[in-house]
């Protein structure tokens, strides 16, 4: 119960309206039924004949107890049927159209409680008016009026915000995301960079949202490199639904983007096709690679987590840090008087350590057999196409190669054009870099981390160097002040400690085959349902304080998500440093079109 909530507050509403057929309020829609039970926790509506309830609305009913003072419940319709009430066959709907059979069309809402003020825990008695909630009382049904900050995450079926208690995401009370649904349509990716632009842009951070950074980890294409423009299907239509959440309609205005270098090219420009200014390659030297004992994100594939060579890697990690020493400019490495100038050559001088009996066992441990030593030395080498061209020491770079949320408030990090193996590497390196920076830091800025494709990293079986990193995140993450944002087309498919640690819950449009699993268990059976017919942009969004899922509807993206929406070009990102540091990246004709 909080100090806000008044039945009174209700008393003037009601007293305010003027008289509807159910009795006393033009919001009314009809009686608490009485052919069906009705508790506490669910009841039944019958529509008067001329109003409607969809699915979603918000409704209350309010019973007045001698001795207690009136009980006000509140709760949101999942189900609504309409029914000839006088029919016995299916052929008596022609009578009664006909007029030749009495009957009466009957429509029947079923209302689950979100709410009951005070909490006496009663049943609304059938007879009792029931009203469409709106203003204040939609917000104390939804406990809006209870979220000391609050998120809005899209528009509800009645148009009116929705909100998220900010709480349950920034750490205080709760932290992470889990979004599910099929490609393509249930617009994940999407709803991750909404919940960003409204976490950023909503205040619901206060004083916060300056410190405030996203890391993102795009797999799918180039279509995140542009969310820095605006997209040229903003009109006035979007930009009012943006401005009816309190948001502005615009692209993420501080944003970095880290992309690899292309292959075999020594130039060290980023791999990307469509934005060319504004992204900078990433890639980590043979000395890094070696003194950050990097080696065990190598090896973080299911196959690697059946094989016996756990020690193997930890025992030539270990080698790697003590024995390598920098050598030149560009992150090269001695090891012994070996040279070591590509991943390449570093590979060759691990197999050559392995399979000298001499070191072999300082470097694979004393009691490992051959066999394993075989395994491990297959499973580096097919490693080498894949991690290649992002661990290397023939480029020269700036430091802005080393992927930093620090100067930013988005950094976009694009793995599409890596190899599966080499994106698992990249997100365990980087995500374990950041974990460790918060660690040393202290609490302070909040980091949202946005990984797409969560199955990949943290898959339901087995164990692997990356999912222990998101198992801390998810675990420790809220007080070290990370927040997982994970999207996957199917949460059964993801580590189930990971997505019960998430505090919020979204689920966009589910095959009907998905949405029966236990992991969607807090979807009530008609949302199931539903969510198979869920369109682009329509989400079920869950968190801990209200017992039903709410249905949403979020914009289309005020930023563009591929070339063709972008406005212009991409200009340099305000967030590149002075044009001196891109002196190694070719002339390119878009740098000269000014930002706008
Ligand atoms: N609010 C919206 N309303 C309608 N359509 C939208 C909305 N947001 C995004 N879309 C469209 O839906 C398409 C799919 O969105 P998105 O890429 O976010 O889906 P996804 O679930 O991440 O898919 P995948 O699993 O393939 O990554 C986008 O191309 C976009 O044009
Ligand atoms: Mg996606």
């Amino acid at each position: 119960m909080t100090d806000s909530f008044t039945v009174d507050d209700v008393t003037v509403d009601r007293a305010g309206s003027p008289n509807g057929k159910a009795g006393g309020s033009a919001d009314a829609v009809g009686r608490v039924a009485g052919t069906e039970d009705s508790t506490p926790l669910q009841f039944a509506v019958a529509l008067d004949e001329d109003a409607y309830l969809q699915l979603d609305d918000v409704v209350v009913t309010l019973r007045h107890i001698p001795g207690l003072g009136p009980i006000l419940t509140s709760g949101v319709v999942t189900q609504v049927r309409a029914r000839h009430e006088g029919a016995s066959f299916g052929s008596d709907v022609f009578l009664i159209s006909d007029g030749v059979l009495p009957a009466r069309v009957q429509e029947i809402a079923e209302v689950s409680t979100t709410r009951v003020e005070p909490e006496v825990y009663v049943p609304p008695r059938p007879g009792e008016v029931v009203r469409r909630a709106t203003g204040a009382e939609r917000a104390q049904a939804l406990y809006f009026d209870q979220m000391a900050s609050r998120l809005p995450v899209g528009r509800g079926r009645d148009g009116a915000p929705i909100y998220v208690n900010m709480e349950f995401l920034d750490g205080t009370r709760g932290a992470h995301v889990s979004i599910s649904g099929i490609s393509g349509v249930a617009t994940k990716t999407s709803f991750a960079l909404f919940l960003l632009h409204s976490i950023f842009r909503s205040g619901a951070l206060g004083a916060r949202a300056v410190n405030a950074k996203a890391l993102v980890f795009s797999v799918k294409g180039e279509d995140l490199l542009f969310l820095d423009q605006p997209n040229v299907r903003l009109d006035d239509d979007l930009r009012t639904q943006y401005a009816e959440l309190g948001l502005p309609a615009e692209p993420f205005a501080s944003a970095g983007f880290w992309a690899p270098p292309i292959p075999d090219d020594l130039t060290g420009r980023p791999n990307v096709a469509g934005r060319t200014s504004g992204v900078e390659a990433f890639w980590w030297t043979i000395a890094e690679f070696c003194a950050g004992n990097m080696l065990p994100y190598v090896f973080a594939d299911a196959e690697d987590e059946r094989n016996q060579y756990t020690i193997v890697i930890h025992q030539v990690a270990t080698r790697l840090r003590l024995d390598a020493v920098p050598a030149g400019d560009r992150g090269a490495v001695k090891i012994g008087d070996d040279l070591v100038t590509t991943y390449e050559q570093l590979v060759d001088v691990i197999a050559a350590r392995l399979s000298d009996d001499d070191a072999r066992s300082d470097w694979a441990g004393p009691v490992t057999g051959v066999g394993t030593v075989n395994a491990f030395i297959r499973r580096l080498r097919s490693s080498l196409r894949p991690l290649r061209p992002v661990i290397r020491a023939d480029l020269t770079g700036t430091p802005r190669r080393l992927i930093s949320t620090q100067d930013q408030q988005v950094t976009v990090v694009d793995l599409h054009n890596l190899h599966e193996r080499a994106q698992r590497f990249v997100v365990g390196v980087v995500l374990a870099a950041e974990t460790a920076r918060k660690e040393d830091a202290g609490p302070g800025g909040l980091l949202f981390t946005m990984i797409d494709e969560l199955n990949k990293y943290a898959p339901r079986e087995g164990t692997s160097p990356i999912k222990e990193v998101l198992l801390d995140i998810a675990e420790r993450g809220r007080s070290l002040g990370i927040i997982l944002i994970g999207a996957q087309q199917t949460a059964s498919e993801v580590e189930r400690r990971i997505v019960s640690n998430s505090a919020i819950r979204v689920v966009g449009r589910l095959d009907s085959a998905e949405a029966g699993r236990p992991e969607y268990g807090f979807l009530p059976a008609s949302q199931r349902t539903r969510a198979t017919l869920a369109k682009p942009g329509a989400m079920f969004v869950s968190q801990p304080e209200i017992p039903v899922p709410l249905a949403v509807e979020f914009p289309f993206p005020a930023w563009a998500t591929r070339l063709s929406e972008c406005a212009a070009p991409p200009a340099r990102s305000p967030a590149a440093p002075p044009a001196d540091a891109f002196a190694r990246l070719p002339a390119v004709d878009d740098d000269d079109i000014p930002p706008f």
